[in-house]
C-alpha cells in the first residue's frame, strides 16, 4: 500500500511538473513573439522609400496619444503622412488631427484659437501658422497628407481639437 502512494505521488508530481514546463516554454514564445512584433511596428512607422519620400504612419485611438512624439527628416524632404484613428469614438467627441506650426508660432495661443473654430475642423480660417495639417478623424476613419519638409530647424506639432494639444503634441526635427 505504501509503495502504491508513493508511486502514486511521484507520478503526480512527474505530471505537474512536466505541465509546468510546458506553460512556461509556452509563455517564453508568446513573450519573445510580442516584443518582436512591437520592435518591427516601430521600425515601420517612419520608412524612406526608394523615391526619398519619407512615409510616417501617425497612429492614435479613443484617448489623447500620438504614436510618435518625434518625427525626424532631412531639410526639403517630401514627408507624406498618414493618420490612423483607431478608436471608435466619433470625431465631435475624440476628434484628431496633426497640424505642423510654423515656428516663432505658441502652441497654446494657436490652440485656443483653433478651439474656436469648430466649423472649420478647428483649423483657423486663412491662418498662416500652419505649414501643414490633415483633416480632423473620428474613430476608424484615416487620412494622408503630403508636404515638403521646410528648412532645418524644430517645429512643434499638435492635435488642434479642444483640450487635446497639451498632451497630443510632438516635435518634427528637420536636420
Ligand atoms: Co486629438
Amino acid at each position: 500500500m505504501k509503495y502504491i502512494l508513493t508511486a502514486i505521488v511521484c507520478i503526480t508530481l512527474l505530471v505537474s511538473c512536466g505541465e509546468s514546463k510546458e506553460e512556461k516554454a509556452t509563455l517564453k514564445t508568446k513573450t519573445t513573439t510580442v516584443k518582436k512584433s512591437k520592435v518591427v511596428a516601430k521600425k515601420e512607422m517612419v520608412v524612406v522609400d526608394a523615391d526619398g519620400v519619407v512615409n510616417v504612419n501617425m497612429i492614435t485611438a479613443d484617448r489623447m496619444w500620438f504614436n510618435l512624439k518625434k518625427i525626424t527628416v532631412k531639410a526639403g524632404q517630401k514627408i507624406k503622412l498618414t493618420l490612423t484613428h483607431t478608436g471608435k469614438l466619433p470625431k465631435s467627441v475624440m476628434g484628431h488631427n496633426v497640424v505642423f506650426l510654423k515656428q516663432g508660432v505658441t502652441t497654446s495661443a494657436f490652440a485656443s484659437e483653433a478651439a474656436a473654430a469648430r466649423d472649420n475642423d478647428y483649423i483657423p480660417e486663412g491662418t498662416t501658422a500652419v505649414i501643414a495639417y490633415t483633416k480632423m478623424l473620428g474613430g476608424g476613419e484615416t487620412t494622408t497628407i503630403e508636404f515638403t519638409a521646410p528648412a532645418a530647424g524644430t517645429y512643434d506639432y499638435i492635435c488642434s481639437f479642444p483640450g487635446h494639444y497639451g498632451i497630443m503634441k510632438g516635435k518634427l526635427i528637420v536636420a
